[in-house]
């Protein structure tokens, strides 16, 4: 079963927002504005994840398959009437992300009602990013062409291997041979294309991922996310290996998979610009991730989905029966919110700044509000110039210039090996 939800203080039954939200909203006017629409649904459960996700046999007649438009475009309308009662600036959507579970075990004019209502409710600016994640046996010629029509623009197919025996163990069911079919009528639909795939399972060998990576770029995607196994607690993989049934995942070999990684996408012409993500050109990156990574505001819908508005954060019930039990009553849905104190703001900004390519900007951390009410200290340049010593920071970014007259944090390679040691050092 997926993993509990984090602590929190209770969100009210209105779900108004606390009002040092409501007085920020404004200064936010300018920033991105995404939507997350979770769809809680997989035909089967592989045994490394932990989403929150349900089969068929899981859920009860109270969240099925069938209800879940409905249910969840209820909450879309809380959504518009909760912005609107706080008074939000009238923000369009920047991106839209449909993310599971699998959103295309929905039919495809199912996506495309919720779309359409999505688009009402918000509307949207100038070339908004839709995407929908998808597995492989999910997608046909003309699933990807109702999606397209119906304003998708983007296609995240979960790939993993091309290799039979990690798939068997990772507990994947789709056929291999629906990667190049699925991608192929994305692509036939006028949707871009990214495949997510994982490296490290246990019993993969160096050989094995090599050839995954060839695999997934020869089918030319415009976008590859390349994740290094985790095993989750609570996992079914991860009793496997508690058991001794499955060796225990490998650091070294999980960092010797990065550098072949960075290596073959860049060879191909995929530039890295967040730790896990590489893109051909700046123009297909993923932009509803980066929004995440850089302190914009979404509404997550769905189950277990997360929000974070004008420096608060806040998650939905986990479990879709209840879920549903609640929007349709007209309350809200939330389980738990946080306003970020200086200290969560200082090492949320560094966390997700290091990770991305455009990197982590001195002078702006140096003068950020809450620094001075954290324990943490200024980025000295003496500090800077360590860590390009070391190897861990591209020294180009550290010089001054006339947009950074403190210099950046990029990492390197070997710094992105070592991304969360570096975080470490700069919070001290
Ligand atoms: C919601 S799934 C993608 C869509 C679809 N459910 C599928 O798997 O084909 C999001 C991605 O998270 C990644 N993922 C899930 N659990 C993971 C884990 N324990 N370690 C690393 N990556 C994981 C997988 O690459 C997966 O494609
Ligand atoms: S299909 Fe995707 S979301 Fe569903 S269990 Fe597998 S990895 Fe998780």
């Amino acid at each position: 079963m997926p993993s509990a939800l984090p602590l929190g203080d209770p969100v009210p039954t209105d779900g108004r927002f606390p009002p040092e939200v409501i007085q920020a909203l404004p200064a936010r006017a300018d920033k991105p504005f995404g939507l997350y629409v979770h769809i809680p649904f997989c035909s089967v459960r592989c045994g490394y994840c932990d989403f929150n996700t349900y089969t068929a046999a899981d859920l009860g007649p109270g969240a099925s398959h069938q209800s879940y438009p409905e249910t969840v475009m209820a909450e879309l309308e809380f959504a518009r009437e909760t912005l609107d009662d706080a008074g939000a600036p009238d923000r369009a959507l920047s991106t839209v992300f449909f993310g599971g579970g699998t959103p295309t075990l929905l039919p495809a004019g199912e996506l495309a009602r919720i779309l359409h209502r999505v688009h009402e409710l918000f509307g949207f600016a100038p070339d908004t990013e839709v995407t929908t994640e998808a597995n492989p046996d999910t997608v046909t010629p003309e699933s990807a062409q109702i999606l397209a029509e119906a304003g998708f623009t983007r296609l995240s197919l979960g790939m993993q291997s091309a290799v039979p025996h990690v798939l068997r163990t990772l507990d994947r069911t789709h056929d291999p041979e629906n990667v190049p079919a699925a991608h192929a009528a994305a692509q036939a639909a006028g949707l871009e294309t990214s495949l997510d795939l994982i490296y490290g399972t246990p019993g993969e060998s160096l050989q094995d991922w090599s050839r995954s990576l060839e695999s997934a770029i020869a089918l030319r995607p415009d976008h590859i996310s390349a994740y290094s196994l985790i095993v989750e607690p609570g996992t079914a993989m991860a009793a496997q290996i508690r058991r001794g049934e499955l060796p225990d995942i490998d650091p070294d070999d999980q960092a010797d998979k990065y550098v072949m990684t960075d290596q073959m996408a860049q060879a191909a012409g995929y530039e890295w610009y967040e730790v896990s993500n590489f893109a051909r050109g700046g123009n297909k990156r993923s932009q509803h991730n980066l929004n995440y990574w850089q302190d914009s505001d979404w509404w997550g819908a769905g189950p277990g989905a997360h929000s974070h508005l004008a420096g608060m954060r806040w998650w939905n019930v986990k479990h879709p029966a209840p879920y549903a039990q609640r929007v349709q009553q007209g309350i809200s849905p939330g389980h738990g919110r946080e306003l970020l104190d200086a200290e969560a703001t200082v090492l949320e900004y560094l966390m997700l700044r290091l990770r991305i390519v455009d990197g982590l900007d001195v002078a702006e951390f140096n003068t950020l509000p809450q620094l001075g009410q954290s324990e943490s200290s200024p980025i000295t340049q003496e500090l800077l110039r360590q860590l390009t010593e070391e190897g861990l920071a591209e020294a180009s970014a550290a010089q001054p210039s006339e947009y950074y007259p403190e210099g950046r944090i990029v990492l390197t390679l070997q710094g992105r090996l070592l991304a969360d040691a570096v975080t470490r050092r700069l919070v001290t």
